[in-house]
């Protein structure tokens, strides 16, 4: 029997139990029967919760990247491996087939060589949604080269820290990107960004929009001519299981980002198997995922979950609302897209819009329709069922995190019933659970808590990059022995769990997660700030839109407080990017604190909601009054 797919809710069981009792031979056979290996491990895993250490397939051999392209070549070479929709949709969309794929990335692969990038040197790449963003991750793979994709919305400031974080020998970037009806100057902001990057020796720039830009002598080089130089002939490193793949940066509740390091074996055998599983992925699909490569969910659901299971994948560039609000179910219907894999967000505001958008096509090659990146709102939930699934596509509701690398929580397509909001059951491997306010697990189902995993499985985050430390604090020291998650959740009567949202600073706005520590720093950077408080709010678009509670200094000079609310988001946007930008900013004179200095944002949090039921109590406040002044000046 063959663990690699689940049919129907009988096996989901059996696979379940199987993957439960008895995981090492359970994930052992998936890795041995699917993919193909140097060499195989001596042991499939161990683990040390307690110190934060976890290791699978260990001392085996393998490249991933061998294994997303080389090993189709004989039975999929003329096979379509990426489509590419540019954001205008006058310009043709390219196929690549897999034949192709294995050409450019391994030239590029003899590039990076080339200049001097070696297995272990770590890589930024800050590139818009075009196909050499592909091939510069899939090339660094191929030499066991470390990519640190950043998205390319961030703001020169965000790019610098995570250049340095990870210490990046090499950017590559291109001239600009295309975003709707606006053009991104990408190299101007890598640019900047390097004034403070004394690691980056080169970039190597893609040519994309022909925007007239700075190359640095001795540092800067067009890629082009270096691959029209480069021999296609390539060999592929021979990587260890537990050597780093990838960094990739999330935000955290307190001081700078958290660069996740995933290794090689354990995240290829986990991105392929939740992408065939919970896709329902079969040959001849066409699958899309509209996330950037930049955040998590490109990595494991355009790239390498599809790759590694031969799929045809879509890199869309642009935007849902260009030219109008039909593009996304324009490209469905172009593409006979089988499997839709987006966002709350982008649910939320399509919805919004006219219905004729989507009515004017029958989107009949839908076959599954997913969610991810924040929990779906129940309305949001039926529009997308209705509308873009017919009715007729199971709508998976995923949960999982860029520490999980890959898909953890959601039901499986006509396996498991789906219910409205709920992301449904653990797959096989993965164990839940709930836990309360003195750390003991809640039995039973009807009950809420904080959801940790009491189990590693293949994908989880190995640690953080040069802090590992961070890691094991972060994760596996709120509960002792288990991996803490972050989030709530709710465990229904009959054991399906819903996620109710982070229970920490991190802030989730239009699917992007927010730590609320770095804004605060931002804005306190503005000399008119003494301080800062951020709190999330329910906004019907994006999900939460953040508010900002600021006291300015007293000797400062007052300018007229609409400018300065403009400065200060400028100052948001700047440091980190314009998706941090605040819907609202408050100005108080002062912010509730317990006697011991701390911030109560839960006050601040209901204040922003506008629910004034029940404050708790408030008079072990150091400053009590300020509530009523806070409530009073809300907008
Ligand atoms: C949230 C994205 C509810 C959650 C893959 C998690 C969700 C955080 C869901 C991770 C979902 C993700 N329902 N909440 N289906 N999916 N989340 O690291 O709070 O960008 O902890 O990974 O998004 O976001 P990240």
């Amino acid at each position: 029997m063959s663990y690699y797919k689940i049919d129907n809710l009988e096996q989901y069981f059996k696979h379940y139990n199987k993957s439960i009792r008895e995981p090492r031979k359970f994930w052992g056979k998936i890795a041995s029967e699917n993919f193909t290996w140097y060499q195989e491990w001596e042991k499939v895993m161990e683990f040390d919760m307690a110190e934060a250490k976890i290791k699978w397939f260990i001392d085996a051999k393998v490249n991933i990247v061998k294994n997303c392209i080389d090993r189709h070549l004989a039975r999929r070479g003329t096979k379509t491996a990426i489509i590419f929709e540019p954001n205008d949709p006058n310009e043709e969309a390219l196929h690549i087939s897999y034949n192709e794929l294995h050409e450019r990335v391994s030239k590029m692969a003899n590039v990076l060589r080339e200049q001097g990038i070696q297995k272990g040197d770590r890589v930024c790449i800050y590139l818009p949604m075009i196909p050499e963003l592909a091939v510069s991750v899939l090339a660094c793979a191929r030499i066991g080269a470390i990519h640190s994709v950043v998205f390319a919305g961030f703001s020169s400031s965000a790019v610098a820290t995570r250049i340095n974080d990870s210490e990046c020998k090499m950017v590559i970037t291109s001239d600009g990107g295309y975003r709707g009806n606006k053009t991104i100057d990408l190299k101007g902001i890598v640019d900047e960004a390097l004034e403070k990057c004394p690691c980056v020796e080169q970039v190597l720039v893609v040519k994309r929009t022909n925007t007239a830009i700075k190359m640095m002598e001795g540092r800067d080089q067009w890629l082009q001519p270096l691959l029209d130089d480069a021999s296609d002939n390539n060999v592929a490193e021979i990587m260890d299981a537990e050597d780093p793949l990838f960094i990739l940066y999330t935000s955290g509740s307190t001081g700078k980002p958290k660069g996740m390091v995933h290794t090689t074996a354990g995240y290829m055998v986990y991105s392929a198997y939740t992408f065939k599983n919970v896709f329902n992925y079969e040959e001849n699909d066409i699958f899309w995922c509209t996330a950037d490569i930049g955040w998590i969910t490109g990595h494991s659901y355009i790239l390498y979950g599809p790759l590694l299971n031969g799929a045809t994948t879509i890199i869309f560039e642009g935007v849902p609302s260009y030219p109008d609000f039909s593009r996304f179910w324009e490209i469905i219907e172009k593409h006979k897209v089988t499997q839709f894999y987006t966002a709350p967000t982008a649910i939320r505001a399509l919805a919004k819009e006219n219905l004729e958008f989507v009515q004017k096509y029958p989107l009949a090659s839908l076959k599954v329709i997913g969610s991810v990146g924040e929990p779906i709102n129940e309305e949001a939930w039926h529009w997308y069922n209705d509308h873009v699934g017919g009715k007729r596509c199971p709508v998976v509701d995923t949960w999982w995190q860029t520490e999980t690398g890959g898909i953890m929580i959601s039901p499986i397509p006509f396996v498991t019933p789906t219910k409205p909001t709920y992301a449904s059951l653990p797959l096989p491997g993965i164990q839940p659970v709930l836990m309360d306010e003195k750390r003991n697990e809640i039995e039973g189902n009807q009950v809420t808590g904080s959801l940790c995993i009491k189990f590693p499985w293949p994908g989880i985050a190995r640690t953080i990059w040069g802090d590992h430390k961070r890691y094991k604090e972060t994760y596996f020291s709120t509960f002792p022995g288990k991996y803490f998650t972050g989030d709530g959740a709710l465990r229904d009567e009959v054991g399906y769990y819903r996620i109710t949202g982070r229970i920490d600073d991190v802030v989730i706005v239009s699917g992007h997660n927010l730590g609320t520590a770095p804004i605060e720093d931002a804005i306190n950077e503005h000399p008119a700030v003494a301080e800062s408080a951020i709190v999330g709010f329910p906004h019907d678009i994006k999900g939460n839109a953040l508010y900002g509670f600021v006291i300015l200094k007293e000797s400062g000079e007052y300018r007229d407080r609409e400018n300065l609310s403009k400065e200060i988001n400028q100052h948001v946007s700047d440091h980190i990017g314009p998706i941090a930008k605040l819907d609202k900013i408050q100005f108080v004179t002062g912010l509730p604190k317990t006697r011991s200095g701390k911030i109560m944002r839960r006050i601040l949090r209901k204040i922003a909601e506008g629910d004034y039921s029940n404050f708790g109590d408030i008079s072990t406040l150091l400053n009590p009054e300020i509530v009523e002044e806070i409530k009073k000046g809300k907008l």
